[in-house]
C-alpha cells in the first residue's frame, strides 16, 4: 500500500489536483494496491439527481481478505488488536493477525451454521471486546450485512433498528461495564425481541458473568456454539457495490435512518484516509477511543487500521474510571503512538486538571486526532500542550456517518495546522460553500453551507429501504450537490473551519441527535402535551439538550414530572438523549401557520434574550416574555 501514501505537502497538492482532473485514473491507481478477486469494468458511474453512484462496478472482492489474509505472510505474528479491559487490574489481550484471521473464520462458520447467508442482516449489540470486531468481520467474510447498534441505546431503539433492517440474527453479550457496574445487555435484548418477529437466533458472549434469562428457542452461548467451528472459512466473493453494512444515524426527522455503505468504495476510502491522515508507521500502536457502535469505530478502530496492517487498540472502559488518568495510563502501558479521540473527552479531562497527563510520560505519542464535533481553541491548546507536550501533530478530522471516512483534515506532520480548522479536503473531496440563495460561492474567503459536488468512494449509497428519503435528505436542498447539514467558513488559506449543524440535528458529546427524535420521546410521557427541543452551548458536551415542555394540568409536582420525563427519554432512546435542562412552559412561540420558531427558543436557551429578532409574526408574542422569564 506504499503507493497510496502522500509524503509531503507538495505531494498532497499534486495528488489533490490529479484527483480532480481525472478522478477515475486517480482512484484506479489507488485501488490497484488492494486484493481483488476480479478487477472493475468501470471506476465510476454517477448521477446526483437520481442519486445513483457506483464505484469499481464489475469488481469482486472480500474486505476481510484485505484486512486479514493479505497480511498473513508478512505480518502473521504481528499484533492486530490489543484489548484493554475496563478493569485496569485485568490482563490486556493481544491478538495477532493470524489469530484474528482464525477467530473471524470460526465466527463466520458459527453464523453459517445458524443459517446466515449472503445478504442477510445481522445486528451486533455488544460491549467493546475483540469479539465485537471479530463479529463484524465474520459477517463480511460470508457476505452478511452488519448493523451495529451502540450498546447504550434502549430496548426500544434496538427493536426499531432490528426491525427496520429485518435482522435475522443478533450478536450480544451477557453484560457490559459502565465504570464499575455491569449493565445486563441480554435483558435489553430480551425486551427488544418482544417486538421483533424476524430474529431466529441470538448468540450471547459470556463477558461479565452476570445471570441472564434464557430462551431455549433462540438463545445460544457463543462459546458453546463456536467450539467445534473450523478455523477455515472461504471468503465470499462480493460485488463492489454489495452492501457491507448499515449504520443508523439521526437526522432532522423523528426516525433514525440506516445509512448504507457498500464494499469496494468504503474499503478504499477507509484505508486511503487512514493512511494519509494518520501517517502510521509499521511499529505504531494506534488507539481510537470511539465505540464500534459509531462510524468512527467502524472506519478507524476496525477497517482502516486493519486494512493498513496496523496494530489497533480497543478500550472497553471510560476516560474517568477509576480516575481521570486512565487514558494516559493506557497510552503509557501500550506505548500508543497515534491517539484519536473526541473534543468532549478532552474537555471533560481538562476539568480534572493537567496533573493527570503530567503524571504520565506520554513519550510514545506522535500524533493526536480529534473527531465528532468542532474543537474549541482552549481544548485544542490543552490537547497540544498537556497531552502532546507541544511536540505532536494534531489532526482535526471532519466527516460524517454518511461520508464513510475522513473528508477534511490535515495530514499528520505534513499539513500546517491552525487551531479549530479542519484545514484541507482529502484528495477526491470537492467541497463547496453555498449561500442563502443556494449559489455556490467561488471566492476563497467565504462562509455558508457545506456541500460536496462530486462523489468520493466512501460515500453512502442509500438509506436502507428508503431511497426516496435518502435523495430528499441529502440531494434536494441544493440540486446536484450533497448537502452535509453543516455550516462552514473558508479562510484566506482556503482552510475549512466547521461551525456545526445548521439543521435540526444537535451534537451532544459527539453523539448525533435529532431534536424531533428527542421531542417524540418526551411526548410519550402521558402528561406531556407538546415539547420543543433545541441545543445550547455546553462547556463539556459541546451542546446540551434544552427542552421546553407543555404539560396538562395534572397535580403531580414539577420535580416528579421532570424525573419521569428523563426516565421516558432513557427508555425510548437511551440515557445519552436525556435533556440537560427542562423548562415547563404554558405555550410555545408559533407562527400563524403553527410552525414553532426554534430560532427564538435557541436564543433563549443560549441566554441571549436581548436580540430575539422579529417576533411580530408570532401568533401570541406574549408567550416569548413568559418563556424568557422562566428560562434556566
Ligand atoms: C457530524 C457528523 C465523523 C464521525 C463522528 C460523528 C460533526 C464531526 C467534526 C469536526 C466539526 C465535526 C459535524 C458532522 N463533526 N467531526 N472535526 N469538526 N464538526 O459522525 O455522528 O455522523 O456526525 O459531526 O456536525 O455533520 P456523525
Amino acid at each position: 500500500m506504499e503507493n497510496m501514501r502522500i509524503k509531503s505537502l507538495e505531494e498532497y497538492h499534486q495528488r489533490y489536483a490529479e484527483s480532480i482532473e481525472d478522478p477515475e485514473r486517480f482512484w484506479a491507481s489507488i485501488a490497484d494496491s488492494f486484493l481483488w478477486k476480479k478487477k472493475w469494468d468501470r471506476v465510476l458511474q454517477w448521477d446526483f439527481n437520481r442519486f445513483d453512484v457506483k464505484w469499481f462496478d464489475g469488481a469482486q472482492l472480500n474486505i476481510t481478505e484485505n484486512c486479514l489474509d493479505r497480511h498473513l505472510a508478512e505480518r502473521g505474528d504481528k499484533t492486530a488488536i490489543i484489548w484493554e479491559p475496563n478493569n485496569p487490574n485485568m490482563q490486556s489481550r493481544h491478538l495477532s493477525y493470524r489469530q484474528l484471521h482464525a477467530e473471524v473464520c470460526r465466527t463466520a462458520n458459527m453464523l453459517k451454521q445458524a443459517g446466515v447467508k449472503k445478504g442477510d442482516r445481522v445486528c451486533v449489540y455488544m460491549p467493546m471486546v475483540p469479539e465485537a470486531a471479530i463479529a463484524l468481520m465474520a459477517c463480511a467474510r460470508i457476505g452478511a450485512i452488519h448493523s451495529v447498534v451502540f450498546a447504550g441505546f434502549s430496548a426500544q431503539s434496538l427493536a426499531d433498528r432490528i426491525n427496520d433492517a429485518r435482522c435475522k440474527v443478533v450478536l450480544t453479550a451477557d453484560g457490559v461495564y459502565r465504570g464499575a457496574k455491569p449493565i445486563i445487555l441480554k435483558d435489553i435484548v430480551d425486551e427488544a425481541l418482544l417486538k421483533c418477529q424476524d430474529v431466529e437466533r441470538v448468540f450471547v458472549l459470556r463477558h461479565t458473568e452476570s445471570a441472564v434469562r434464557w430462551n431455549e428457542t433462540t438463545d445460544r452461548w457463543w462459546h458453546e456454539e463456536i467450539r467445534e467451528c473450523s478455523e477455515l472459512c472461504p471468503a465470499e466473493p462480493m460485488d463492489a457495490e454489495d452492501m457491507l453494512f448499515i449504520l443508523y444515524t439521526s437526522g432532522s426527522t423523528g426516525k433514525p435512518k440506516g445509512v448504507v455503505h457498500t464494499t469496494a468504495g468504503y474499503m478504499v476510502w477507509a484505508a486511503y484516509t487512514f493512511q494519509n491522515v494518520f501517517q502510521p508507521e509499521e511499529n505504531d500502536v494506534y488507539w481510537c477511543t470511539a465505540d464500534l457502535g459509531w462510524i468512527t469505530g467502524h472506519s478507524y478502530i476496525l477497517y482502516g487500521p486493519l486494512l493498513s496492517g496496523c496494530t489497533t487498540l480497543m478500550f472497553e472502559g471510560i476516560p474517568t474510571w477509576p480516575d481521570a488518568g486512565r487514558f494516559w495510563n493506557v497510552v503509557d502501558r501500550h506505548k500508543v503512538s497515534i491517539f484519536y479521540t473526541a473534543p468532549t473527552a478532552i474537555r471533560s479531562l481538562m476539568a480534572f486538571g493537567e496533573e493527570y497527563p503530567a503524571k504520565a510520560s506520554l513519550a510514545s505519542l506522535r500524533t493526536l486526532g480529534s473527531v465528532g464535533e468542532p474543537i474549541n481553541e482552549e481544548a485544542w491548546q490543552w490537547y497540544h500542550h498537556h497531552v502532546g507536550k507541544g511536540r505532536c501533530a494534531i489532526v482535526d478530522t471532519w466527516w460524517q456517518t454518511e461520508t464513510g471516512g475522513i473528508m477534511i483534515s490535515p495530514l499528520a506532520h505534513l499539513t500546517p495546522t491552525k487551531p479549530t480548522f479542519a484545514t484541507l479536503p482529502m484528495p477526491g473531496v470537492q467541497p463547496v460553500l453555498v449561500d442563502a440563495n443556494g449559489q455556490v460561492m467561488e471566492e476563497t474567503i467565504a462562509e455558508g453551507n457545506l456541500c460536496i459536488r462530486f462523489p468520493w468512494p466512501g460515500m453512502l449509497r442509500t438509506t436502507y429501504g428508503d431511497h426516496e428519503r435518502c435523495k430528499q435528505t441529502y440531494f434536494s436542498t441544493y440540486p446536484g450537490l450533497y448537502f452535509t447539514g453543516d455550516g462552514c467558513r473558508r479562510d484566506h488559506d482556503a482552510y475549512y473551519r466547521i461551525n456545526g449543524r445548521v439543521d435540526d440535528v444537535i451534537n451532544v458529546s459527539g453523539h448525533r441527535m435529532g431534536t424531533a427524535e428527542v421531542e417524540n420521546a418526551i411526548n410519550e410521557h402521558p402528561h406531556v402535551i407538546e415539547s420543543a427541543v433545541v441545543g445550547y452551548p455546553h462547556p463539556i458536551k459541546g451542546q446540551g439538550i434544552y427542552a421546553y415542555i407543555i404539560c396538562d394540568n395534572s397535580t403531580s409536582s414539577e420535580e416528579s414530572k421532570r424525573k419521569e420525563i428523563l426516565e421516558v427519554v432513557s427508555k425510548v432512546i437511551g440515557p445519552i438523549a436525556k435533556p440537560d435542562k427542562i423548562q415547563f412552559v404554558d405555550g410555545l412561540p408559533k407562527t400563524r401557520s403553527g410552525k414553532i420558531m426554534r430560532r427564538i427558543l435557541r436564543k433563549i436557551a443560549e441566554g441571549d434574550t436581548d436580540s430575539l429578532g422579529d417576533t411580530s409574526t408570532l401568533l401570541d408574542p406574549s408567550v416569548v416574555d413568559r418563556i424568557k422569564d422562566g428560562s434556566i
